[in-house]
């Protein structure tokens, strides 16, 4: 399986500030990245076509969307639809991120909605999962983990193909605070996933990458990613600059 690099950008960058960046990326890396390695980049809506523009000729760069409205078009104002992501050189979008949930108050079952449809479009989906601080303190990790992935994945096809599917645990506490979960905790997260994967997906699931998030740095992402069952990162502050960035994706 290649393991996944990603970064999300968040509400973060002009389109010359994202253009720029990602060229500086491709630079930083075109020596040095391993045949086992993808970069996937989630701009802002707006820049986009430029980091797609910025990767054209790059064969391990990819873009995403961070967000998608579960319709072919209609009137939803302020949304986006899964075609219009794909016809911006989008590959994957994100479903169910923490900043979706807790911020705009997205439910599981809007997330499954926005697997199953995003999925069913053609776009690889990344179902992201994690836990609040208040979760893990009364012990709920598993159960907020098994009902965020049931209800995620709700609605998608039993027989996908594992590599359109990703699932990325970010444990909400550890999201732009600096708080890095421990190993032991990111351990047992993903174990538990991969196993709630294979109940759902079978042996096949050992295939679909699960990637951990929340205040990734360069230091410690090596250790991060010797740990069983992580197979890639998902990166919000850290990969803002493309120096920092492409430190993680080597580590
Ligand atoms: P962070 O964000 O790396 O800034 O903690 C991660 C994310 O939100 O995906």
């Amino acid at each position: 399986m290649k393991k996944l690099m990603a970064a999300n950008w968040k509400m973060y960058k002009t389109v010359e500030q994202a253009a720029t960046t990602a060229k500086e990326l491709a630079t930083l890396l075109a020596d040095n990245l391993s045949g086992d390695r993808e970069v996937l980049i989630f701009p802002p809506f707006t820049a986009i076509a430029a980091v797609a523009g910025a990767f054209k000729d790059k064969a391990a760069f990819f873009v995403g969307g961070q967000n998608l409205h579960p319709a072919d078009e209609g009137a939803f104002t302020g949304e986006i639809a899964p075609a219009m992501l794909l016809d911006l050189g989008c590959l994957w979008a994100l479903a169910g991120h923490s900043e979706r949930r807790h911020i705009f108050g997205e439910t599981d079952e809007q997330v499954g909605a926005k697997m199953a449809f995003g999925l069913e479009k053609g776009l690889k989906m990344i179902l992201c999962i994690g836990e609040k601080i208040e979760e893990r303190r009364a012990g709920n990790v598993e159960t907020v983990l098994a009902r965020q992935l049931e209800q995620g994945l709700a609605g998608v096809d039993k027989a996908i193909a594992p590599e359109r599917l990703s699932v990325a645990y970010e444990p909400v506490w550890a999201i732009g605070t600096g708080e890095i979960a421990g190993p032991d905790e990111i351990k047992h997260a993903h174990s538990f996933t991969r196993h709630k994967l294979n109940d759902f997906f079978g042996a096949n699931a050992d295939e679909i990458p699960i990637l951990y998030g929340g205040s990734v740095k360069p230091d410690s992402a090596p250790a991060i990613m010797a740990l069983d069952n992580v197979d890639g990162v998902l990166v919000g502050g850290a990969s803002l600059k493309a120096d920092s960035f492409s430190r993680i994706v080597v580590a």
